[in-house]
C-alpha cells in the first residue's frame, strides 16, 4: 500500500506544481513505468529539458543530468530528490584539471562527457553523451581532440575513427567492473545469447560483446532485432525497465547496481514535490559557460 500512496501522491502533486518527472533508463521499474513523464538516456533527457512547458522539472537520475537540465532552463525548479545521488565519473576531474590538459596540449579542442560537473563542462568546447559522441568528435574537423574523463569511452571511440583521442582516467564503478571473462561465462552458460555492452565498459568487454552502445541504443537493439535471448552489460535496473516491453525476450541478469542511481526512490520523489527540494543552482558565470558547450553537442 505504501508503494501505491507514493504513487497516487505523485501523480496528484505533478498536477498541482505542473511538474514533469524526467527518469533515467537505470531507474527501478515503479519510477520509470509507474510515475515518470519521459524517460531516456542523457542525451535524450538534456533533449527533452530544453523543450518542455512545465514549471518544475524533476530529475529522477543523478546530479550532473539534473545540472544539465537546469543549464537548459535557467528559470525553472529543478529538483533532484537526493543530492547524495553522484557519479564516479564527475567525481574523477575537477575545472583545474581541465585547464592543465589545455596548457598541456595547446589549440586541441576539449570534448566532455556530460556525466561531468557544471564547472568541469564551463571549461570545456563541447559536451557529448554516448549516444552521439563519435559524431560529436568527428564535428570538429580536428586531428586530434581531448576526451574527458571517461577512458573507456575514450578508447572506445577511438577504435571507431581515424581522430587521435587523448584520453583521462575516470571510470565508471558500475561498468568497469565488468570482464572478457564475464561475456565468455555468459555464453557458455545460455547457448546463444545476445550480448549488449555500454561504451563505458573497458574496450576488451566491448570487443566481446555483439553490440555496443549508449542505454537508449541497446534499449532500441532489444526493440528492433529481438534477440531470443540477451544480455546487457549494464546496470541491473536497465534490464527490467526493457524487459516489461518484450516479454518474449529471455534477460539474461548478471548486472552491477549503481549506487547513485539507487537513491533515487518514490518516497523522495513525493517529498521532493512536496516540500520543493533539492532545488538545484549553478552559478550564472559558470552555467553561461557551461551551457554554450552542452548547446553545441545538441546541435551536432
Ligand atoms: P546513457 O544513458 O547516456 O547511455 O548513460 C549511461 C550512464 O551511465 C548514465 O549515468
Ligand atoms: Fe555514473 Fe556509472 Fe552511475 Fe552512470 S552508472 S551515474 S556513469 S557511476
Amino acid at each position: 500500500p505504501a508503494f501505491t500512496d507514493d504513487i497516487d501522491a505523485i501523480l496528484a502533486l505533478k498536477r498541482e506544481r505542473n511538474a514533469l518527472i524526467l527518469a533515467h533508463n537505470y531507474q527501478t521499474p515503479e519510477i520509470f513505468h509507474c510515475v515518470a513523464d519521459i524517460v531516456g538516456d542523457s542525451l535524450a533527457l538534456a533533449r527533452r529539458a530544453m523543450s518542455t512547458e512545465a514549471d518544475v522539472i524533476v530529475l529522477a537520475g543523478v546530479h550532473f543530468m539534473a545540472e544539465t537540465a537546469k543549464l537548459l532552463n535557467p528559470d525553472k525548479t529543478v529538483l533532484i530528490p537526493d543530492l547524495g545521488a553522484g557519479c564516479s565519473l564527475a567525481d574523477s576531474i575537477t575545472a583545474s584539471d581541465v585547464r592543465l590538459m589545455r596548457q598541456r596540449y595547446p589549440g586541441v579542442p576539449v570534448v566532455t562527457y556530460v556525466n561531468t560537473s557544471a564547472a568541469v563542462k564551463a571549461e570545456s568546447d563541447i559536451c557529448c553523451t554516448s549516444g552521439n559522441a563519435l559524431a560529436v568528435v568527428e564535428s570538429l574537423g580536428a586531428p586530434r581532440v581531448i576526451m574527458l574523463p571517461d577512458e573507456y569511452l575514450a578508447q572506445n571511440i577511438a577504435a571507431q575513427t581515424k581522430i587521435e583521442i587523448i584520453a583521462w582516467k575516470g571510470h565508471c564503478e558500475v561498468h568497469e567492473r565488468f570482464t572478457p571473462a564475464d561475456i565468455r561465462e555468459l555464453r557458455e552458460a545460455h547457448p546463444g545469447v545476445t550480448v549488449l555492452a555500454h561504451p563505458e565498459c573497458p574496450p576488451e568487454v566491448v570487443a566481446e560483446a555483439d553490440f555496443s552502445g549508449s542505454t537508449a541504443a541497446m534499449s532500441d537493439y532489444v526493440g528492433k532485432r529481438k534477440p531470443s535471448r540477451v544480455v546487457l552489460m549494464t546496470e541491473c535496473s536497465m534490464s527490467d525497465n526493457v524487459a516489461v516491453d518484450h516479454p518474449d525476450v529471455e534477460f539474461i541478469r548478471p548486472c552491477n547496481l549503481c549506487p547513485h542511481m539507487k537513491r533515487i526512490t518514490l518516497a523522495n520523489i513525493r517529498v521532493a514535490l512536496e516540500q520543493n527540494r533539492h532545488a538545484v543552482t549553478v552559478d550564472a558565470e559558470i552555467a553561461g559557460r557551461a551551457r554554450r558547450a552542452v548547446e553545441r553537442m545538441l546541435a551536432v
